[in-house]
């Protein structure tokens, strides 16, 4: 028997955690009960199984334990995630919006062709052989209205791939969180710099910034925007 005590998240919605506030760990129930994505733990507890969430592997995890003031999940939500990997992130997403869709985009084939194993018990994710940067080349697979983006391509222009995406995609009044990775290892300021650019770019396009969260507790370099399209 775990001696864990795993409880709700006090805001994000099918997010759990346990341990006192400064040494907080995340958890998702399992929706593929016994199917590990990454080596992750399970945790059995009160007839549930739990998969522990891993900050330091997953961006989507250190952004939620850096506590933004916006809630951007539910559990019927329509989402477009862009850089799925081999579905680290993504499982974990899955298994919050049990109820809703994530259509998952990745370009290189030997991690679509990971995701398509690991995804394949989860009937909420579809997973999309596509590159970002060109949108209208994937709408045949998508479906729905998307109420939130999420973008972690690690690639330049990273903000015009995510715009070019919301444009397609995204719902007014929806939500995109991008993951900036600047690319200037050796210097804060041009890091900065970086940030600040591609915040620049989505403002003039009409987007507001709710939010940056910078993450680099786990993962060095990097920021989150939240943003919203409210476009008239
Ligand atoms: C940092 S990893 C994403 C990790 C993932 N978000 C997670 O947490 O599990 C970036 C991924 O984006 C993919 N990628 C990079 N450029 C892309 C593009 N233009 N279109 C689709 N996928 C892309 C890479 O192949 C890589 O798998």
């Amino acid at each position: 028997m775990s001696k864990i005590e795993i409880r709700n998240h006090p805001k994000f919605y099918n997010v759990f955690i346990s341990g006192p506030q400064d040494k907080l760990k995340l958890y998702t129930r399992n929706l593929d009960v016994g199917k590990r994505i990454y080596g992750e733990r399970l945790i059995s507890y009160k007839g549930m199984e739990y998969r522990e969430w891993d900050p330091f592997r997953s961006k989507l995890a250190a952004l939620i334990l850096e506590n933004p003031i916006t809630n951007f999940l539910s559990d019927n939500l329509k989402c477009l995630y862009l850089g799925a990997s081999s579905g680290t992130s993504i499982s974990h997403l899955s298994d919050i919006i049990y109820s809703g869709i994530i259509y998952g985009v990745e370009f290189a084939e030997r991690s679509m062709r990971q995701l398509i194993q690991n995804s394949s018990n989860r009937k909420n994710i579809i997973p999309i052989l596509g590159d970002a940067r060109f949108p209208d080349s994937y709408g045949k697979y998508i479906f729905t209205n998307i109420d939130l983006i999420y973008q972690d391509v690690a690639q330049p222009r990273q903000a015009e791939i995510a715009l070019g995406n919301c444009t397609y995609y995204l719902k007014n009044e929806g939500v995109l969180i991008l993951v900036i990775k600047s690319q200037s290892i050796d210097s804060i300021q041009k890091s900065e710099l970086t940030f600040a650019q591609e915040k620049k770019i989505l403002e003039t396009a009409g987007y507001t910034i709710l939010e940056s969260i910078n993450i680099h507790k786990y993962a060095a370099n990097h920021m989150v925007l939240i943003v919203k399209k409210a476009i008239n």
